[in-house]
């Protein structure tokens, strides 16, 4: 019997982001069943939209069933099963990721107000477009009858680049590296916790005992990555970034190994942590597979994961203000 289609809205979708990405959805890379990609991006991109349908379909994808294309946010968001909120003005070569807010907070006020209005009622939302926590926290508020659970900020790219310095440290392939975590916002507070990763069955720090390598070179290489990127490249991480999107969709869509989870920025309501309720923050997650998720409890922190947690709490906190004062929710 034939499967039911899942439907992906992805915005954004003339952008670099989007042009790694989709084609791996489409050849599915993500979902083995039919697909029905939704297209948006902004009026005037009508005709790069009908260039990115032309190579889907020249790619004669077999599972891909339907690619719609729209400038209209309503259309785009039209029964959804899944939004990649991948459309957002992205930051450039010495700006901060707090200067971005109040420009890509609107755009999520939006954005959260369509997905409210005609996405199916479980719609799982996955923000990429930066700074990706707090627009995920402003489309969730935007957005009440939709599972505040069901949204999430990309953490993934921060993991991934996190398992690929460890593993290249260790003199491993990074497929013996467990339990990476990184804690709370997609930026240069962000929280890569060495303290829970295994290689290969034991403990990071015995297998790397250098704690100052930790704590300096390993966390601040990957706090900085996403500028440094910026830097060489002229550009926002664009490949490495779509290619974290598939990571994630799969680990949340597949079961999650017994001895392993994954990071996402999910909301704290409710955390094991004690993390201040209402933001969207990067915590250990576990799926069975079915898009939903639980948050890993029980993890310790030492003094020093404990104080890099509290500043990137602030930091989420902060940020919340401030889109309050702008009346974004
Ligand atoms: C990244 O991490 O590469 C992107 O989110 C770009 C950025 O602004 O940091």
């Amino acid at each position: 019997m034939r499967q039911t289609p899942i439907r992906i809205a992805i915005t954004g979708s003339c952008g670099q982001i989007a042009y790694n990405l989709l084609f791996r959805i489409a050849a599915g890379d993500v979902f083995e069943r039919p697909i029905i990609l939704h297209l948006q991006d902004v009026p005037g991109m009508e005709s790069k939209l009908e260039g990115v349908a032309m190579e889907l379909s020249d790619c004669d994808f077999p599972l891909l069933e339907e690619v719609r294309l729209t400038t209209d946010i309503h259309e785009a968001f039209d029964k959804v099963d899944l939004a990649l909120l991948v459309g957002a003005k992205p930051r450039s070569k010495g700006m901060l990721r707090k200067d971005l807010l109040a420009e890509n907070g609107r755009i999520f006020v939006e954005q959260g107000k369509a997905l409210n209005d005609v996405a199916s009622r479980d719609v799982k939302v996955y923000v990429i477009g930066n700074p990706a926590n707090t627009n995920a926290l402003v489309a969730m508020n935007n957005a009440p009858k939709i599972p505040r659970k069901n949204f999430h900020a990309l953490m993934r790219l921060d993991h991934n680049r996190a398992r690929s310095l460890i593993s290249r440290k260790a003199g491993v392939e990074s497929r013996f590296v467990k339990k990476m975590l990184v804690w709370g916002n997609h930026s240069n507070t962000q929280v890569p916790d060495f303290t829970q990763v295994e290689i290969a069955g034991r403990k990071a720090t015995d297998v790397i005992p250098d704690i100052e390598w930790h704590r300096q070179e390993f966390v601040q290489t990957i706090q900085n990555r996403g500028a440094m990127v910026i830097e060489k490249l002229g550009r926002s991480s664009a490949a490495s970034a779509a290619n974290a999107v598939v990571d994630a969709m799969r680990s949340l869509y597949m079961p999650t190994p017994e001895d392993d989870w994954f990071s996402s920025a999910v909301c704290s309501d409710e955390n094991p942590y004690g993390i201040h309720e209402g933001l969207i923050f990067g915590f250990p997650c576990r799926s069975k597979g079915d898009g939903n998720y639980e948050i890993v409890p029980g993890l310790k922190w030492d003094d020093y994961i404990r104080d890099k947690i509290e500043k990137t709490e602030k930091e989420l906190l902060e940020e919340m203000e401030f889109c309050k004062s702008e009346g974004l929710f």
